[in-house]
């Protein structure tokens, strides 16, 4: 009944990072094809959420993602790619969302307890309601399949609660459950100096985690400076089961080479530390390194950007306004 459709986004927080890149980006890049039509997203109206941007880093930060879409092969003709703000109708749902959600659903996501810590009272209201919003991104194209993180399953789980209640309560088969897509071995690439916590670019105290437009230098050193243990790596993946720092290396080879960490470890169980860690960053020198000089090239290509993404928003409008209209009709709007 619903055609085959990939949604996803990140938002313009500011900085790309290797965690980002193997989690999502790469897996869009993959995504896209015969197979699925793809719609791929910067969630601008999300980056406002966290903290206070200046519009000029706003603005730097949306066209920076955008050349970081592309260079690592997002292509705008097989892909619709967008600027959330540009396309009325996500906001626009994600109020009837709003509506639909339940205080209780939110008060249960674990990333805004994650976010928010101890201060949850000096939030913005934008924070906590993000999922329902993230819900709408989704299903105002009708998703069916929304390649994320391990960090965003349990929105991507929320989004499926929502459709069913709007479904439900209006007694309509409207909306798709839409899918989680989460694979490959990198889906939550860790921080290189603590194995206990997600890579993000939304954490600025961070200095080890590695950005997409970092030289090659910088990627060789932080690798080189990456916490690990004592011991040689294993050759098989059980041997990674308590050894954190260890398993993020090896997860984050494997990615990048396309292997699962089982080759991985037939190729380098038995090595220690000091041989696999320039294996690895001469492997992300030079995965990266074109994707950074391209990402520069297009940073000065501003009217480029810009044309592309109003073009995106004019295809995008093709499937979001029929959606919202339908959605008002049957709620009586
Ligand atoms: P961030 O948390 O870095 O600010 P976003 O919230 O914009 O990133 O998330 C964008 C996408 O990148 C999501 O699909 C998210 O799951 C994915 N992602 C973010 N960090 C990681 C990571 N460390 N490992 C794997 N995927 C990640
Ligand atoms: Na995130």
């Amino acid at each position: 009944q619903f055609t085959p459709r990939v949604f996803s986004g990140i938002q313009p927080s500011g900085g790309l990072t290797l965690g980002n890149y193997l989690g999502a980006i790469k897996r869009f890049v993959d995504m896209q094809g015969e197979e699925f039509e793809t719609v791929y997203c910067m969630v601008d109206l999300h980056a406002i959420t966290a903290k206070f941007l200046e519009p000029e880093t706003l603005r730097k930060n949306t066209r920076e993602l955008c050349a970081g879409f592309i260079a690592s092969g997002i292509d705008p003709e097989k892909s619709i790619l967008i600027n959330q703000s540009q396309v009325p109708e996500h906001a626009q749902l994600g109020w009837i969302f709003n509506c639909v959600a339940r205080m209780g659903w939110m008060q249960r996501m674990t990333q805004f307890k994650d976010k928010a810590g101890k201060n949850a009272q000096n939030q913005s209201l934008g924070l906590f309601a993000y999922p329902a919003l993230m819900a709408a991104d989704i299903l105002i194209y009708h998703a069916t399949h929304v390649p994320v993180g391990e960090d965003q399953k349990q929105h991507v789980e929320l989004t499926r609660d929502i459709a069913a209640k709007f479904n439900h309560d209006y007694g309509v088969d409207f909306f798709p459950m839409a899918e989680p897509v989460i694979e490959g071995a990198a889906t939550r690439v860790m921080s290189l100096r603590d194995g206990s916590k997600k890579m993000s670019k939304s954490d600025p105290s961070d200095a080890s985690r590695i950005n997409m437009t970092d030289d090659a230098d910088a990627i060789a050193k932080k690798i080189r400076k990456a916490k690990t243990d004592p011991d040689a790596l294993p050759s098989e993946a059980k041997g990674l089961e308590e050894r954190p720092e260890a398993r993020n290396l090896v997860n984050i080879y494997a990615a990048l080479s396309e292997q699962s960490v089982d080759q991985v470890l037939t190729e380098v169980g038995g090595k220690q530390f000091g041989e696999f860690k320039p294996m690895l960053a001469e492997l992300a020198v030079d995965k990266l390194a074109p994707i950074s000089s391209e990402m520069a090239r297009l940073m000065n290509e501003q009217d480029e950007i810009d044309r592309i993404l109003t073009r995106g928003a004019e295809r995008a409008r093709e499937i979001t306004a029929p959606i919202l209209r339908q959605t008002y009709d049957i709620v009586g709007m």
